[in-house]
């Protein structure tokens, strides 16, 4: 049997040659980075999760108008997607101040953000993807002006979809990063949300307890991953039984 090609791995993820031309097989790994990879885990399940439930947001974008790469999943841990130009930026929505935002402006996380701002960073791993102004991205020709204007546009439809849907399970929605990729129709381009959209990518804290369900658990050491990325996957109802936490055989004496 031919074995299939892989077109490029990433920190959390795989991407082999689809089926069809211009498409993609996402493969989601157990891996778990921070900071840039400097701290690393294998949490058992995740992989699992995030395809279902990144399969779950993108197809709940779609019902809305919003365009994915999502074409259907395949397995427990891999989706059928469209091969896209993903622009080299990382566009992060915040609702709350947390994380990087908290520490450049001196903001007490949880802090409410007069009103949603989105920000973009410079996808760059040897520069740890710094922050860049529209300037930068205009200048340096990763985006054009329309393109921002799309990009923001789909950010901030993205955050409304998710945020609601999170309220309605008792969940804030801090913050969150998406990707975008063009989806070229002969001369015509279409930006579609990218990459993945899983607890790997957004803050999310439970409304009552304020408890952290996203990967700030890893990156804070407080607490099992697993736990909170299925609790979160069991509110939305994305698994029915605990397909992920499987109960290892007993011994019958
Ligand atoms: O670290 P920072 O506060 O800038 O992160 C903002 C949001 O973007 C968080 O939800 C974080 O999980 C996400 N993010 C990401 N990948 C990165 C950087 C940030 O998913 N490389």
């Amino acid at each position: 049997m031919a074995r299939r090609k892989k077109i490029y791995e990433g920190k959390a993820k795989v991407l082999y040659e689809g089926p069809e031309p211009g498409t993609f097989v996402q493969y989601f790994k157990d891996d778990a980075t921070a900071f840039n990879a400097e701290k690393k885990d294998v949490i058992e399940g995740k992989g699992v999760l995030n395809n279902r439930l990144s399969e779950f947001f993108m197809i709940g974008l779609e019902t809305i108008g919003v365009p994915t790469h999502f074409l259907k999943r395949i397995n427990m841990r891999e989706q059928l997607i469209r091969q896209v130009e993903i622009i080299p930026l990382e566009v992060i929505v915040r609702n709350y101040a947390a994380g990087t935002m908290s520490k450049r402006l001196g903001l007490e996380e949880g802090t409410r953000l007069p009103r949603p701002i989105v920000e973009f960073c410079y996808k760059d791993d040897s520069l740890g993807d710094p922050l860049v102004a529209e300037e930068h991205i205009i200048a340096f020709n990763w985006a054009t002006q329309q393109d921002l204007d799309d990009m923001v546009a789909l950010a901030l439809r993205v955050n409304d979809f998710m945020s609601g849907l999170m309220y309605g399970v008792g969940i804030r929605l801090v913050d969150f990063k998406i990707e975008i990729g063009r989806l070229w129709d002969n001369d015509f381009q279409r930006l579609v949300v990218a990459d993945e959209i899983s607890p790997d990518s957004c803050r999310l804290w439970d409304i009552e307890t304020g408890q952290k369900l996203d990967k700030d658990v890893f990156r804070r050491d407080l607490g099992s991953l697993s736990d909170a990325y299925t609790e979160v996957a069991r509110r939305l109802g994305v698994l029915p039984s605990n397909a992920t936490h499987m109960p290892k055989p007993t011994l019958i004496n």
